[in-house]
Order: C-alpha cells, then structure tokens, then sequence
C-alpha cells in the first residue's frame, strides 16, 4: 500500500449514524425488486444472471454458455450469444409497439427543447450509423466521441454501437492534449465533435481542440483518424480541414433511414472509456456487449425500480463519464424509459434550474452525486421550495461518499421525506452499480451504500485478505466475476493484472477503502490510492504531477486531495520551484503570477477539472529514505490539521522548514 490511505473525516459521525429508513409498505408493494431475488441469487449466481440476460435483453444468437472464467481475471459472458446493442436499445421497443414512446426530453441550456421518441431515435441511429460507415468505419474499428451533452450524443454512441466499432467518450472538459492521447492510444479512425455547446450562459468550443489534437507534431507518428464529423449546435466559426472534416448534418441526413444492425458476439468491444489511475497515464478501461446490456438494465431497473409506462427518469451525469454511459445510454434504453438530457450547468440562468427542469417534465427518477448535492445545500432550500417537486419518488447517488448530512438533505428537500435514496457505489470498471440498497426492499441508511446486490460479491478484507468482521474495516474487493466487469485494459493486460488482481491474489481490488457496520452494511470510506475524487470526478496525483513538473517553473511536485466541504477533495500542489524562478515567489504578485501559469498549464495539459485550487511553494518536499514523497503528511498541512507521524522521513525537519515557510507573512 502506498503511504496515502486515506480515511475519510467524516468516518467518526459515520460509526455513529443510526438512523434507518424502512421502505413504505405502498412502494413495497409496487416495487420492481424483491427480496427473493437475493436468495435467488444466492442459490445459483451464474444461472441468476443468465436469467437476467433472457429477460432483460434481446439476442440474434441466443447464448448457451454462460460463465467462461478460465481465462481469468478476463471473463467471457454468454460467449456463444450474438446480439447488438443498439438493436436492444432502440429497435425492439419500436417492433414492440412503442415507436411513439418519448425516449428523450431533451433541454438546452439557452432553454431549447427537444423530444425524441424511440421511432424517430431508431431512424436517427440508422442514418448516423450509415453515414459512419460512409466514412469507413467498420466492425471493429474505434470512434472517439468529444462531444457536449446533445441528442446526437447518445445518437453517435448508438451509431457506432450499431456498426460493431467501440467508442470511446471523452470528456469535454478535458483539453487537446489529453484528447490527443486518448485518440492515439485508442487507434481511432473518426472523431465526432461539435463546434460547441453552451456552458454557463455561453457558447463554449470544441473543435479547436479536436484540430490541435490532430495537429501534426513532432516526433510523433501521424493521427489514425481519417475524418473528423462535426455537429452543429453554437454556429461558432470553425476552421475547416477540406477532406477531412464533414458536417454531421450534411452527411446524416444524406443518409438512409435503413440499417441492418452489426450482430456481434457478446464479448465483442462496445466501449473503451479512460480513466485515471495511481500512474500518470490514464486506463483505457474496455467494455464488452452481453454482460454490460445485461448487467446495465438488471441495475437500472431494480435499483432505481423503473416503471417505464409512467417515470420519467433523469440522470444529471455527462456522457463523457461512466454515470452516462450506463444510466443515460444503455441502461434506460434498454429498459425503454423516458429520460430527461439537460445541456448545461444546474445554476444557469438560476440556482433553481435542476429543479425546474423536474417540474416541467415530472421527473419522478432523479440520480446525482453528493458534490451537486452540497452546492444546493449552500444554496439555500428555499429554492428548491419554489418548485414543485412532488413527481419524485426515487433518488439516487453516486460518485463519492456521500455524507450523512448530505444524504438527510437530499431526502427531506428534494424527497419530501418520502422517497427512498439509494446510494449506488460502482466504477468504471465494475460497468454498472454494484452495491446499493434496493428501494422497496431495504432499509435505508443515510451514508451507506449497505448491501451488495443480488449476483455481486463484495466484501471487506484486511491486508491478508481475511474478511473482516461486522463492525471492522478494511479493503474493498469484489471476490466473483460479475457480467458487466471490466474486460482489461486496452492494449495493457499486464497493467490491468496488475491494478486489480495483484493486491490480493484471484479477487478484484476496488481501491476503497470501506467499513463494515455491526448489521453487516457496507460504508465506503474514500480512496486508498494515490486517485483524487473531485466532484466526483477521478483524478491522479500522479497525473497531476507531472503536468506541473512538464512546465519549465517546476523542479518537483506533489499533489494531494485535500477535503472540501463542496467538491469532497480538492486538488492541492506543493511545489518547488527551479532555482532561476524560486525568488519570484517572495513577492505578492510573483506568486499569483506563478500560481496562475500552473493552473493554466494543468487545465492545458489535462483539463480545467484538473486545476488545483490551490498552489502552495514550498522549498523542500517531505520523503522516506527511499524517496517516497509522503503525501498523507502534506494533506495534514493542506486540512490545516497537525502534522501526523513523520519519523519515517529521511529529513525530519522538513514538515517544519515546509510549514514555516507556508505560515511566513506575504
Ligand atoms: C470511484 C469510481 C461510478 C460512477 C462514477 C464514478 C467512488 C463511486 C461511490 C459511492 C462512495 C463512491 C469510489 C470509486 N465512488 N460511487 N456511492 N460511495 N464512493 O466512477 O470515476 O470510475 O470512480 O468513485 O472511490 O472507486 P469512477
């Protein structure tokens, strides 16, 4: 382990949370899931899930084999199966009679609309999925998709699906050069992009960094991608490469409402989605078809109990996350909802924006992250109270640990302290949730994501591997193949072993560390690792690290997550600056001037949502004898907490020299 372990500061009020939440008898009732099902699931795991996979999705070819796990620690699901996602996610429910059915609600942020249904949505994919493979795309091959939050999202993930070639989403709030990597590493053929999107009131661009990212470069071999399809949504001016660049407009509508799916094996690639590990480069985390649908759609609609002839579900997560992946493409399609997609940010034009949005559509799923939670509770629960919110009736939570206080907010402003709240704990790698209560079946607990579901085997371990018992703490790991894991690292096998299944040898190492309750519910408690979670959004140190130490004011840096009240952690940088530029700190304004050139050379190396929020000069770095910076004893300084423990330091008067130094007038 590395010397970071983390525990979180809200651990002591979590050992002391008791409250529990009972489900009502009414929703009980009604409700999807059932308390059999973990019974059910308990008797035979494997033949649970190849249940699930004849229930909730569609196969050309359907599967005879389960679970291969003689190539661990990659799975093969339902291997003998075919089947396309995009056929599972739109077709069936127009064969089905629900062409008229609303799919998307979609809300720009200037405020305009559009509603999609699954019959126009099935001639939309079609079209896209023909003028890709005019382009050249086949089965197989990898798009990258750079994209705002628009119906042609989740139109080109579906389009691409469709043909059989993998996407790969990347956030748009990372810059060209981590957009530039991602392409390389990805091998792809096509990006789609967008001249923009609005962003707080304005329109914010996207193709120039999808040009710089395919800008020639030194030393480099030439880009894979052939074109570059671009969606027209700001009418923003964009430089144009003739022979390249296509409009999507142009060439969708050009194209044919008619395409006859790819039908794939169930572990043909569907997506590949970066992201950040312990080291700087970030995972192309791979994705298979039949075990991802299956596992997707059982989720959405038992832990959010989808009834899809009346809810209208809306998860506020970008496409370029996980979240999006899972719980606003492929989960609710499948299960044929109707979703609400929103552009833009939750306080433009007012702080009261998410919760309009509710009551004009009657959103009655609602699934966000704590971070977002703890901006409205700053905000003030008088807003919300301006609107009508009483279509709710589940919420749900992901991303982070989500804090008690968090948790009763959400449920007695948002709830009306009625709706049950399920705290859905996952990955990118895990593919869809893993541990959650079910609502209708569990008691709640405000904190906890309590209790694996049915088909999943999660516990907590110590160092060996022992499982700890009720009332101890330890590691997170998950000790049985599930349908929707990981399939490895693209291009890495060794790196993914060695991530996941070395730790603890033949179970999968989440990097969490959690607790165990006297009940036996499980509390996550934050990272063990050297991975930041801002926001809710993942974050290395490492990473960040040497974005700054690639700027030629930096000797050395060391980034840490430091508690944040809004964000969960935010990024904190120690740093030390070259001998040439260490005087230039003295002063007042050399230090806003070195601190904004850091800033800006993070948000230019890996994104704005990268930047650290704070830049502290310091003149010496702490270390073990063997070189190891210790973080754990920076982030006592950045929480303003007294030093821990620091005799394993090979200089132990440097956490003076560093505090000094920090405490030292400007
Ligand atoms: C990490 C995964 C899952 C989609 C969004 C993040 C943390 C996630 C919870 C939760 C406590 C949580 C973990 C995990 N996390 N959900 N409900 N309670 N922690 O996906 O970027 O792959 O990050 O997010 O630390 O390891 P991701």
């Amino acid at each position: 382990m590395t010397d970071s372990h983390s525990t979180s500061p809200s651990l002591e009020n979590l050992l002391h949370e008791t409250r529990a939440f009972p489900p009502s008898p009414e929703f009980a009732a009604q409700a999807n899931a059932q308390p059999s099902m973990y019974d059910e699931a308990a008797a035979d795991r494997v033949e649970f899930w190849a249940r699930q996979a004849r229930e909730l999705v569609s196969w050309k070819t359907p599967f005879t084999q389960t679970l291969d796990w003689s190539g661990a620690p990659v799975a093969k699901w339902f291997a003998d199966g075919t089947l396309n996602a995009a056929y599972n996610a739109v077709d069936r429910h127009v064969e089905a009679g629900l062409g008229d059915r609303v799919a998307i609600h979609f809300e720009g942020e200037p405020g305009d609309t559009r509603t999609v249904t699954y019959a126009d949505l099935q001639r939309e994919v079609s079209r896209a999925a023909n003028a890709l493979a005019t382009l050249g795309v086949e089965s197989g091959d990898r798009v990258v998709i750079y994209l705002p939050m628009l119906v042609e999202s989740v139109v080109a993930m579906l389009a691409c699906a469709r043909l059989g070639a993998a996407h790969s989403v990347v956030f748009g709030g990372f810059s060209a050069d981590a957009l530039r990597s991602r392409i390389a590493d990805a091998g792809a053929k096509l990006v789609i992009t967008a001249d923009g999107g609005y962003r707080r009131g304005a329109p914010s661009a996207l193709k120039p960094a999808v040009d710089a990212a395919l800008a020639a470069k030194e030393g480099e071999p030439a880009t894979t991608v052939e074109h570059v399809l671009v969606v027209r949504r700001t009418e923003q001016d964009v430089e144009w490469t003739q022979g390249r660049d296509v409009w999507w407009h142009e060439a969708v509508e050009a194209a044919d409402t008619f395409h006859e799916p790819a039908w794939v094996d169930a572990e043909h690639p569907l997506f590949i989605l970066y992201t950040s590990g312990t080291t700087g480069k970030p995972k192309g985390i791979l994705h298979t078809t039949g075990g991802y649908l299956t596992q997707t759609a059982f989720t959405h609609k038992n832990v959010f109990d989808l009834q899809a002839e009346s809810d209208v579900y809306w998860c506020t997560a970008d496409i370029g996350w996980v979240t999006g992946h899972s719980y606003i493409v492929y989960g609710p399609l499948l299960n044929g909802a109707t979703q609400v997609i929103y552009e833009g940010t939750p306080d433009t034009p007012h702080r009261g924006r998410w919760w309009e949005i509710v009551q004009k559509y009657g959103v009655s799923i609602f699934y966000t992250a704590p971070t977002a939670i703890r901006a409205c509770m700053k905000w003030g629960e008088e807003i919300p109270a301006e609107f009508d919110l009483s279509s709710l009736r589940v919420l749900g939570s992901v991303g982070e640990p989500i804090n008690p206080e968090a948790w009763m907010w959400y449920r007695r402003v948002i709830g009306s302290d009625r709706t049950p709240i399920v705290d859905t704990w996952w990955q990118t790698e895990t593919g869809a949730i893993m541990i959650s209560p079910l609502p209708g079946v569990t008691a709640t607990k405000p904190g906890s994501a309590q209790v694996p579901l049915p088909g999943i085997a999660a516990t907590v371990v110590d160092d060996e591997a022992n499982p700890v018992p009720d009332g101890g703490g330890g590691y997170l790991v998950l000790s049985e193949p599930w349908p929707s894991m990981l399939r490895g690292i693209w291009g890495d096998l060794q790196r993914f072993k060695d991530t996941y299944w070395s730790r603890f040898p033949g179970i999968y190492f989440a990097g969490d560390g959690a607790k165990k309750d006297e009940d036996g519910d499980i509390w996550l408690l934050g990272r063990v690792d050297d991975v930041m979670n801002v926001s809710g959004h993942r974050l290395s140190t490492t990473e960040i690290e040497s974005a700054l130490v690639s700027n030629e004011l930096v000797a050395e840096a060391a980034v840490v997550g430091a508690a944040d009240d809004v964000s969960g952690q935010a990024v904190v940088a120690f740093v030390i600056l070259r001998g040439e530029h260490a005087d230039e700190a003295g002063t007042d304004e050399g230090s806003a001037r070195i601190e904004k050139t850091l800033r800006d050379h993070v948000a230019q190396e890996i994104g704005p949502i990268a930047k650290p929020k704070r830049i502290l000069v310091v003149a010496e770095l702490p270390k073990t004898r063997s070189g190891k910076i210790m973080r754990r004893l920076l982030r006592d300084v950045a929480e303003n907490r007294e030093v821990g423990d620091a005799t394993t330091l090979a200089d132990s008067s440097v956490m003076n020299l560093i505090q000094a130094g920090l405490a030292k007038p400007a």
